[in-house]
């Protein structure tokens, strides 16, 4: 049965989700395995220009669509001499100061801009910090050289699936994606691949990875998250909630596409050169006979696959 607070009070649930959320974040070290994930995105993304463009992708114009509010990955490729460029809805907290929280709750609404500010002061202060300790000590910025420079330039606050944020754009090497077209409702995501088969170089190649939906972790819900899969707690929700009694829903919008559905609208307009799931299997221990039987119309790949890498090439 549904719990008494989750029916009379939301708002309590999302606070409460957006604590453990914080919570999981701030037991992150933040590490040399803190930079792992942007050092494997940056030779990810090398050897993919290097195979399908030809040049390193130090030598690419490159444009990540949904940097987020904390654009990191965008942040470390600027720092490794990368020409990037970056689209989202939401404004970005880089600096903490009124002013800019004025503008985010004008932007993205009062409650996001409270959820930034407190997560600026107790996380990211601390890992921009780290970041920049670490980029001094591998040579990629001089200790007194600016952090922040032009970087605030290059990130538009737009909706990607707007046609004239790509009339204006021009083309680019390499365009780059993780953890945003589940977000996207599926028309937009059609719009977004039709701009961006229209915005690829001739030679480019785009590598977007979806979290999808129908994975253990596509409810978007913190305790079922790839990172805590292994521990053993009491959860509130069920493996797989959101595609069977979806009793207790996300906080986030999802689109709810399956695999087939990107990749009717990847094929629409792009080659899919390339696909390869991330940590394929994860949730299987929670597969059970039962459950599976529930989950009949679903593949085992979709149940098993959470994040993907779609290789993508214009059409010939
Ligand atoms: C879950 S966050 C992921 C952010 C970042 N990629 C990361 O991995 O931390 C999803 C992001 O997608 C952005 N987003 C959703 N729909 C969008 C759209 N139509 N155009 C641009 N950005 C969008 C949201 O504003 C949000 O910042």
């Amino acid at each position: 049965m549904r719990s008494a607070s989750s029916i009379s009070m939301p708002w309590l649930n999302k606070l409460r989700e957006d604590a453990a959320l914080l919570a999981m974040r701030l037991d992150q070290e933040v590490d040399a395995s803190f930079f792992a994930p942007l050092e494997a995105l940056y030779a990810q993304g090398d050897a993919l220009t290097r195979r399908y463009c030809g040049k390193a992708l130090a030598d690419c114009r490159v444009l990540e669509i949904g940097y987020g509010t904390r654009p990191m990955r965008m942040l470390w490729l600027h720092h490794h001499g990368v020409d990037v460029t970056g689209i989202d809805l939401d404004y970005p907290l880089l600096r903490f100061s009124p002013a800019r929280l004025v503008r985010m709750a004008r932007t993205n609404g009062i409650e996001r801009a409270l959820k930034s500010a407190v997560r600026y002061l107790v996380l990211d202060r601390r890992q921009y910090a780290a970041m920049h300790d670490t980029l001094v000590a591998g040579g990629k910025l001089k200790p007194n050289a600016p952090f922040w420079g032009d970087f605030p330039t290059r990130l538009a606050i737009r909706n990607a699936a707007d046609p004239a944020f790509w009339a204006a754009a021009g083309h680019f090497d390499f365009i780059y994606s993780v953890d945003v077209f589940e977000h996207i409702p599926q028309p937009q995501v059609d719009a977004i691949v039709k701009a961006m088969a229209g915005a690829l170089a001739p030679n480019g190649v785009a590598m977007i990875r979806p979290d999808l939906f129908t994975g253990i972790s596509g409810s978007h819900l913190p305790e079922w998250y790839k990172e805590r899969l292994g521990e053993r707690f009491v959860r509130k929700a069920p493996p797989w909630d959101h595609l069977r009694q979806n009793r207790f829903p996300a906080n986030s919008y999802l689109n709810q596409m399956r695999l087939a559905d990107y990749e009717e609208i990847f094929g629409k307009y792009l080659c899919i050169a390339e696909k390869a799931p991330i940590d394929y299997g994860l949730g299987r221990e929670y597969l059970t006979p039962e459950v599976r039987a529930e989950l009949k119309d679903y593949s085992e790949e979709e149940l098993l696959t959470n994040n993907i890498d779609y290789v993508l090439t214009p059409k010939r």
